[in-house]
């Protein structure tokens, strides 16, 4: 099995992950700072073809116009000289103590008008490195104290920025769709929009609605308890999987941000399968980045971070592999077929069928076979099996 990532694979990366200098709630940093220009270099040898960044990641938030300018140059010099592209960017809009109580959100509305600001700034050079996609994590967006907020005060707030953003975007003709990040809790005690059902509903409020979609993380799924394939199912359903943060989290903890499978690694399985193999009649269901959000563990040096992004790109590959052998199994076509799969596919009425005809057909319930439905078994432990034996590569 090929394991080596190429340009066609989409494997991106933020600069916050290779560069985070494991500096934690508990302990300071245990890595030095890392260049950006190193990390492009570093990433692009190892055969990702994408960078993304936080406004504060690349431009260090007191620089002056000049360094600005020549930060940017030299990040450009580099996307040029590697073939490296910039798919996605997004705000810091949590660091600065100005945040403490969120952004667009915040009880103050100077502190709001300032959060803003410093989108439509960032946003403009989104657009000049040519990035399709723009990201809003609210992580300050929240409360500890359900008194202190009034949260649909809060969501008229997220809804107002979301629009004025969206708008400004149009208006400029950017080629560019923003992407909610759900998050349920960390930093704040409860994070508005906390999963993809909630930034779901909330899209489907907004003026602009059909430019916004989500950007969910596996990990923030799970430290819910939530399904995370199902998610981005239901994101695919309603058309809105416009970006993804792929990671790994052991279940309902502190926000891991693991390399992506190093946690429920059955469902990262499920995940790739998903995205490769779960569009109807097969094939891929999401043609983006495939944008790895992790943090590498603090007990390593570079050696370390270098070798979990390695890892985070070959685990995908190796369970899209193993995706696809699994579909590619005449037993497990059979199970699946015997399992009924298939058949969800089917409407439940047949074409044109009213509900009267329905009601006038005996055999969906006067003469139902209900016997049969409630002894059946489905099946679904073979699948279960199959599934697990194509994992661990004991077929
Ligand atoms: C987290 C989040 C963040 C966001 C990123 C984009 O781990 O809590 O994933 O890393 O993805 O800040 O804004
Ligand atoms: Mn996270
Ligand atoms: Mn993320």
């Amino acid at each position: 099995m090929d394991r080596t990532p190429t340009r066609d694979d989409k494997f991106s990366f933020g600069l916050w992950t290779v560069g985070w200098q494991a500096r934690d709630l508990f302990g300071e940093a245990t890595r030095p700072a890392l260049a950006t220009v190193e990390a492009v270099n570093r990433l692009a040898e190892m055969g990702a073809y994408g960078i993304t960044f936080h406004d504060d990641d690349l431009i260090p938030p007191d620089s002056s116009a000049q360094e600005r300018d020549r930060i940017i140059q030299e990040f450009r010099d580099a996307l040029n000289e590697t073939g490296m592209v910039v798919p996605m960017v997004t705000t810091n809009l949590f660091h600065d103590p100005v945040f403490k109580d969120g952004g667009f959100t915040s009880n103050d509305r100077s502190v709001r008008r300032y959060a803003i600001r410093k989108v439509m700034r960032n946003i403009d050079l989104a657009a000049e490195l040519g990035a399709q996609t723009y990201v809003f994590w609210g992580g300050r967006e929240g409360s500890e104290v359900d008194f202190a907020k009034d949260i649909r005060a809060a969501l008229d707030r997220y809804r107002e920025a979301m629009d004025t953003l969206a708008g400004y975007v149009i208006d400029r003709g950017y080629p560019m769709r923003f992407a909610i990040e759900p998050k349920p809790n960390e930093p704040r005690g409860d994070i508005l929009l906390p999963s993809i059902g909630h930034a779901l509903a909330f899209i489907a409020e907004l003026e602009h609605g059909d430019m916004v979609g989500i950007n969910p993380e596996t990990g923030h799924e799970q430290m819910a308890s939530l399904n995370y394939t199902h998610g981005i199912a239901q994101a695919l359903w309603s058309g809105k999987l416009f970006h993804i943060d792929l990671n790994g989290q052991k279940g309902p903890r502190y926000d891991q941000d693991f390399v992506f499978g190093y946690g429920d690694l059955l469902q990262a399985f499920s995940t790739v399968d998903l995205l490769e193999n779960g569009a109807p009649g097969g094939g891929p269901t999401y043609d983006g980045p495939r944008h790895f959000d992790y943090k590498p563990l603090r007990t390593e040096n570079m050696d370390g971070v270098w070798e979990s992004a390695r890892a985070n790109m070959e685990l995908y590959l190796s369970l899209r592999e193993k995706a696809r052998a699994f579909r590619a199994d005449q037993e497990v076509q059979e199970a699946l077929q015997a399992a009924r799969v298939p058949e969800l596919a089917q409407s439940t009425l047949g074409e044109g069928e009213t509900y009267d005809e329905l009601r006038q057909d005996r055999s969906a319930f006067e003469e139902f076979d209900i016997d049969r439905a409630r002894t059946q078994g489905y099946g679904f432990a073979r699948l279960q099996r199959l599934a697990i034996e194509h994992l661990l590569g004991t077929r």
